[in-house]
């Protein structure tokens, strides 16, 4: 395995949290959820009944690694956004003994690493590669000692969809530029459904959901000198059907002051902060959002109730 690339210091500057913190209403960036905790908590979520979305789209690639290994091709340079425990990954590369190298990339230094150093255990032929970056910032792609073929990109799990319309297009432009005319992107992308089952997915039973949301205020007391009352804060999931997307929010039991990073935040009884949204979309809209960005569908593949769908796109 390869050493870590591309430390990026720091990654959220404690201004843009206090800039996010001072809007109306106040915002945290979702990108905050992942220190080590929340990335635990996060793989404990893919686990739970209620949250569909991991289960599906692994079932998706398990049933369609074949297909989808052959649309990537051979010799490629696979670089994966967000890869977190990779364990998706795996269904790919069991479908793909000939790849270039593999980049996983995240943020999460500490997960990054451990589970590049698995990876690499399990799959001794594959150059693993890993780059902590965030990948809403530019990144520098590695260079792989084995030529490689074409760029595709891997973003599974439907992180798209914790972008709003102007974010996910300058990602999709950006990505379709480093790709070139021979690349690739490989994505999934949740489906609109019925908002109970989509509700439910946000607000599990056992409250795995509300503690990683609450983990984004225990990560900004550790690291950014903040001093959220935790308790205080409750965890809320609301369906924004004209604009067809879950927003996570963590609301104020009470009226008070919190110190960030030497700053004061007022908090009225019930203000709350949107630290996430998850869009979801149609098929159709996908596509053309793909489109806009010089992306064009090669193939799309779903589950057969259409709950989640995984896109190849190449350069139109
Ligand atoms: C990472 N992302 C795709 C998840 C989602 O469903 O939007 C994050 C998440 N937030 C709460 N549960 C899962």
């Amino acid at each position: 395995m390869n050493q870590i690339a591309n430390k990026q210091t720091p990654v959220h500057a404690a201004a843009g949290i206090i800039a996010d913190l001072r809007r109306i209403p106040k915002q945290l960036s979702p990108a905050l959820f992942y220190d080590q905790r929340g990335s635990q908590l996060f793989d404990q979520i893919c686990e739970l009944p209620e949250y569909y979305v991991t289960r599906v789209e692994t079932a998706i690639l398990q049933r369609h690694a074949a297909a989808i290994a052959q649309a990537i091709g051979a010799q490629a340079l696979l670089v994966e956004l967000g890869s977190g425990s990779s364990i998706k990954t795996r269904l790919l590369l069991d479908a793909l003994p000939s790849l270039a190298a593999y980049v996983p990339m995240d943020i999460s230094r500490a997960h990054l690493l451990e589970s590049a150093q698995a990876l690499a255990a399990d799959y001794p032929q594959l150059d693993v590669m890993p780059l902590c970056a965030d990948f809403l910032q530019a990144f520098t792609l590695p260079q792989p000692q084995r030529a490689a073929n074409r760029v595709v990109f891997f973003f599974p799990g439907s992180t798209i969809g914790n972008l709003d319309t102007v974010q996910a297009k300058k990602l999709l432009t950006r990505l379709r530029s480093m790709a070139g005319n021979n690349g690739g992107l490989v994505i999934g992308v949740d489906l609109v459904k019925h908002p109970d089952v989509l509700r439910a997915a946000y607000n599990d039973a056992a409250g795995v959901t509300a503690e990683f949301n609450r983990n984004m205020l225990v990560h900004l007391n550790r690291e950014f000198s903040a001093a959220f009352d935790v308790a205080s804060f409750r965890h809320a999931a609301v369906w924004d059907s004209p604009q067809g997307r879950i927003e996570m929010r963590l609301i104020s039991d009470r009226e008070q002051v919190v110190t960030v990073a030497g700053e004061s935040i007022k908090f009225a009884a019930n203000e709350y902060i949107v630290t996430e949204r998850c869009h979801k979309y149609t098929l159709p809209g996908f596509r053309a959002l793909a489109q806009a960005c010089g992306w064009v569908t090669n193939a799309v593949w779903t589950d057969d109730a259409d709950q989640f769908s995984v896109h190849y796109l190449r350069a139109a």
